[in-house]
């Protein structure tokens, strides 16, 4: 079966190509490059030793759209492409609503066209409000988004779980992903940001490499064991995997789903400094200074349903998803090279 993987240059998306080519799928990506390289997808293939055909093009695109569909047997859609700067987002709103809205839109217009309505979507932790108990349940409240990106997966997930609500043949799954890090083991893909890095492993191994001074840890006054910020770090091949999992999910359930993949354990900010040091041998330089604007104190998730339902599991520890994050960046000190 052919899998459509819109972003699939990115981050996750190209992870996602490796893990989805080495169980077998076709893979068909359409990407227009505005936040990766297609380099990605050369080492991809690589790293394979497959192929895989890919478009370079806006999701927003109709008539590009209607010639992926005509030209390939397309079994299965997951839709990574999207724009995801927080800070941005406040700052470029009608960017964000237009590009990661019009994408879902578009695609799921010609995906009723053609009458292939399996698709997953990357939803993110975000969607929850920052006043639940932990962990996150998919339960949990979801809205009150202090972001326009935060409200434009809100709102994917409202557009696509109302499609499913009026048409029982649509299978749609919605993956809330807590905070993937790390990259592919080999060290050949891996997260390139563009500029200077929102979060906090790409600014880590950025440190680590000479490309920024130190490292601003944003407020130690958080009400959690050391002061500083909790998170959910998931290695992004696991991350990956929970991708394939939900493809062969959606090939067998119709309606909506959601899933969060996360591991279940929350990390501070100085610990992940601690454990990047003893995974590297490395000594990072951090300064404490005042909290970022809109951080909760933490975030992690119960994974239960994602292990009953799909099966899937995270399995990567935090040595491997510290070690992989700097093989990567010391194997590439300039990211793909732009
Ligand atoms: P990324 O920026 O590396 O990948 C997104 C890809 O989509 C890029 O290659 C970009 O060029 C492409 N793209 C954007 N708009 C497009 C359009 N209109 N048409 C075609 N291509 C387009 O980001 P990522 O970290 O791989 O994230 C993938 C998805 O997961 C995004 O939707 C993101 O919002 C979501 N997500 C990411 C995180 C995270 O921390 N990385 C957390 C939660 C959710
Ligand atoms: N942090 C620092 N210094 C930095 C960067 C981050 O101390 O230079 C801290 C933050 O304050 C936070 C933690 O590290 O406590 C993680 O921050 P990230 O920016 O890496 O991740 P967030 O949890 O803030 O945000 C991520 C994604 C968002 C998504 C959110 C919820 O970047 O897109 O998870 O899913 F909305």
């Amino acid at each position: 079966m052919n899998v459509l993987v819109t972003g699939g240059a990115g981050y996750i998306g190209s992870h996602t190509c490796v893990e989805l080519l080495e169980s077998g799928y076709g893979v068909v990506v359409i990407d227009n490059l505005c936040n990766s390289n297609a380099e990605s997808l050369n080492r991809v293939q690589k790293l394979t030793g497959k192929t895989l055909k890919f478009y370079e093009g806006d999701v927003r695109d109709v008539a590009l759209l209607r010639k992926i569909f005509a030209e390939n047997e397309i079994g299965c859609v997951i839709h990574f492409a999207g724009l995801k700067a927080v800070g941005e987002s406040v700052a470029i709103p009608w960017k964000y609503y237009d590009n990661n809205l019009n994408s879902t839109l578009v695609l799921t217009k010609v995906m009723e066209e053609v009458g292939m309505k399996n698709i997953i979507f990357s939803s993110s932790a975000t969607v929850y409000t920052a006043d639940n108990e932990m962990p996150l349940r998919e339960t949990s409240r979801t809205g009150n988004c202090t972001n326009p990106y935060g409200w434009t997966k809100y709102m994917t997930e409202q557009i696509l779980s109302g499609m499913a609500f009026a048409d029982k043949e649509w299978g749609i799954v919605l993956l809330r992903y807590f905070n993937p890090i790390g990259a592919h083991e080999s060290g050949d893909i891996g997260e390139d940001p563009r500029g200077i890095p929102n979060n906090l492993m790409p600014y880590i191994t950025q440190v680590a490499v000479g490309r920024r001074e130190f490292l601003s840890v944003y407020g130690n006054d958080y009400d959690t064991h050391d002061g500083t910020g909790v998170r959910d770090y998931i290695h992004v091949v696991d991350l990956a995997k929970g991708h394939v999992a939900a493809v062969k999910y959606v090939a067998e359930h119709k309606g909506c789903e959601v899933f969060n993949l996360g591991t279940g354990t929350g990390y501070s900010v100085l610990h992940m400094v601690k454990a990047f040091n003893e995974a590297n041998g490395l000594e990072l330089p951090y300064k404490i200074v005042d909290r970022r604007p809109g951080d909760i104190a933490t975030c992690y998730a119960d994974p239960a349903k994602s292990a009953e339902v799909l099966g899937w599991k995270a399995e990567k520890n935090l040595m491997d998803m510290c070690r992989d994050s700097w093989n990567w960046q010391r194997k590439n000190p300039a990211g793909y090279g732009k």
